[in-house]
């Protein structure tokens, strides 16, 4: 089993200091320099914060108030006006870093290029002043569906600089997912490519977006811009679809940034929750810039220097943090890589950190366990000297994974950041910073500063160390999600209700269940509610029982995960079928096959199983425990008093 467990965790002693050549050179030189700034951000978070937005970024006008907290809803910099594409781009200009690096891309295809950051300059405020064009106006949502090219990033910054929200739809997401993202988000435009390259094929992205907009299935939409990436053929629809390359060499490039209000909203970006339907995570301008540009700066200790990779991709919270706004907004040089580890190259990653002289790297812990299986020869036949911190997001990660990425990429000099965090929080919540605080494998460690942070029951009592309960964070920070787009009321009862007010202080839900050492270390242990974390990817049981429904063959379908030892968990579904259906090998392809055209390959699921009936309570309610259990291949633990039907067990356990 790859989930670290509990016996596992508790057994972990190991700790590993920062060396003191890392430390001294560290702008968070040693545990007490933390600890002290933590101290600081307990006492006046507001303070705290207000100091670092007046020294670290470029307000066109002051706010006049730091914090306005009426439970859930935070608001922060009151009536302060800033652009974040502002404060990525343009502030840098007047710098030396006018011709420094900020985007260094490496295609699949071994192609590259080199954006410094006049040049990113130029193209943003070119894409912004085609997107004016075509009609999109402050306030307006766009749709972003992209490959891992430049563009995606350029997209981004450009809707950011004109006060257009952007909802980046990840390029793996299948037509009807991306069709359900573009109806709730009522995108005006949608920024695509013609498709993208991976693992040595073409994706098709263009054809899903007409998939997804056909018969006018989404009526908010009126214009497609397309990037050309792969220059297959792909069918233009006359009056609404224009190309990117078309239209940039006209395009001026003079666009000033659009003074934003402090809470206008930055972006809209798809999470999955506990019901079929992804919620819309709504982040605003100026805490997100902040807590992104902080949090990047001192856990990646960033220096001039860094050549800073992270592997994610853009349609994720870490791609926008983490690969655009937070190392952007640092002046820092950022590497985006379109492909994925393949067949054909499965040492493609050690390459580009050898060709790039990658400094830092960032990953997670799924890819780690497949470094792990492609072998060693790989890293070790490339020049990894470069590298002097490593990181790793998404999932909690096994110790023997975290120790072979210490020793076979680190050198077993780098210092390892287990960051958690959430599409929610914006940013790193609990981490390590490199040159402080001594890490533990599997653990990701302390709070941020300014995050408060705890572990308690149901009640909100704090629980005793080493015993297990829920994360919560007890204040508001910059970067905290504001709600769900256009539904107040699901973004009370999802973070807000679940754990009741705690001595008048509200505790935000992580949804993850975690435990506290002796010394304060956290150990998340996963989520504790009905969301799956496939491959670092959040995926909701709800959604894939949706689209199995959704099959004319399926009569009820119950969806749980199960340990994978590459991918960390993986889809487990029971289906029972419609009484003129028989089960077959053929039936189940067609059901895997559904699912990814429903939500999208990472949405596969590795089993399905046919049977008569699922274990149910008397009132109707699945009992997902057994289905864990069995899925994995456990003993049926827990109370069965409930369940309605106790031979259903008997005959899923014989199947
Ligand atoms: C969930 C959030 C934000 C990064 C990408 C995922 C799990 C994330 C860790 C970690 C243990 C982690 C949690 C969390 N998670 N990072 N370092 N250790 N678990 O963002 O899709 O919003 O998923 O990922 O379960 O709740 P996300």
């Amino acid at each position: 089993m790859s989930q670290p467990t509990i016996e596992s965790i508790l057994q972990e002693k190991r700790l590993f200091a920062p060396t003191p050549e890392f430390s001294q050179q560290a702008t968070i030189g040693s545990l007490e320099a933390y600890q002290q700034l933590y101290e600081q951000a307990a006492t006046d978070p507001a303070a705290f914060w207000a100091e670092l937005a007046d020294k670290e970024l470029d307000w066109f006008q002051k706010w006049d108030q730091v914090l306005d907290w009426q439970p859930p809803f935070a608001k922060w910099f009151i009536n302060g006006k800033i652009n974040i594409s502002y404060n990525c781009l343009d502030r840098h200009l007047t710098t030396w870093r006018k011709n420094k690096a900020a985007l260094i891309w490496e295609g699949e295809p071994g192609d590259s290029r080199t954006l410094t950051y006049a040049q990113l300059h130029r193209e943003v405020c070119q894409m912004a002043n085609v997107l004016k064009d075509l009609g999109v106006v402050k306030g307006d949502r766009v749709g972003i569906y992209m490959p891992m090219i430049p563009e995606a990033a350029i997209a981004m910054l450009a809707c950011a600089r004109i006060g257009a929200p952007h909802s980046v739809v990840f390029g793996g997401f299948s037509a009807e997912a991306l069709k359900a993202r573009l109806l709730d988000a009522e995108a005006k435009v949608v920024i695509t490519a013609d498709g993208g390259f991976r693992k040595d094929k073409i994706v098709p992205l263009k054809p899903a977006v007409d998939e997804a907009l056909k018969d006018n299935a989404v009526p908010s939409v009126q214009k497609v811009l397309v990037v050309q990436r792969t220059e297959q053929e792909i069918e233009m629809v006359s009056d609404r679809d224009v190309w990117w390359h078309e239209l940039q060499p006209n395009a001026s490039a003079n666009c000033p940034a659009e003074p934003m209000d402090s809470e206008d909203m930055l972006f809209i970006l798809y999470t999955s929750g506990t019901t079929g339907q992804p919620k819309g995570v709504v982040h605003t301008t100026g805490g997100y810039n902040l807590y992104t540009h902080v949090t990047c700066k001192w856990t990646f200790d960033l220096k001039e220097t860094d050549v800073y990779w992270c592997t994610a991709d853009v349609g994720w919270i870490t791609g926008h943090s983490y690969i655009v706004y937070g190392p952007l907004s640092n002046g820092a040089t950022s590497l985006m890589y379109e492909g994925a580890p393949r067949a054909s190259n499965p040492g493609c990653f050690w390459d580009v950190v050898e060709k790039y002289g990658v400094t830092i790297f960032y990953t997670a812990p799924t890819a780690i366990r497949a470094f792990i299986k492609m072998g060693d020869q790989h890293p070790n036949s490339r020049d990894l000297s470069s590298l002097r911190i490593l990181g790793t997001v998404g999932e909690p990660i096994n110790p023997e994974a975290w120790i072979w990425y210490h020793k076979t990429i680190g050198n077993e000099t780098c210092p390892i950041v287990d960051t958690w965090w959430q599409t929610e929080t914006g940013g790193f919540m609990l981490t390590p910073l490199p040159g402080a605080t001594p890490t533990k494998p599997g653990s990701a460690t302390l709070p941020f500063p300014g995050i408060l942070a705890d572990i308690v029951d149901l009640e909100g009592n704090p629980v005793a160390a080493n015993e297990g309960g829920y994360l919560v964070v007890k204040h508001p920070w910059p970067s905290m999600m504001r709600t769900v787009y256009k539904n107040d009321e699901r973004f009370r009862n999802t973070y807000w209700e679940h754990i009741p007010p705690k001595d008048g202080e509200y505790l935000y839900f992580a949804g993850d269940g975690a435990r506290k050492d002796e010394d304060g270390y956290f150990w998340v242990m996963g989520r504790v509610d009905d969301v799956m974390n496939i491959s670092g990817h959040r995926l909701g049981t709800m959604e894939v029982e949706s689209a199995l429904v959704s099959h004319p063959a399926v009569a009820e379908a119950a969806v749980v995960s199960r340990p994978h030892e590459v991918k960390g968990e993986d889809v487990y579904a029971f289906v029972t079928l419609e009484g003129t259906h028989a089960s077959s090998d053929e039936l189940k392809a067609e059901l895997k096959q559904h699912v990814v055209s429903e939500i999208g390959a990472i949405a596969r699921p590795g089993e399905i199983r046919f049977t008569d009936a699922l274990p149910k309570t008397r009132s109707g309610k699945i009992i997902r425990r057994f289905l864990r259990n069995l899925a994995a291949g456990e003993e049926l633990v827990g109370d069965i008093s409930t369940m309605e039907d106790l031979t259903v067990l008997d005959k899923l356990r014989e199947g």
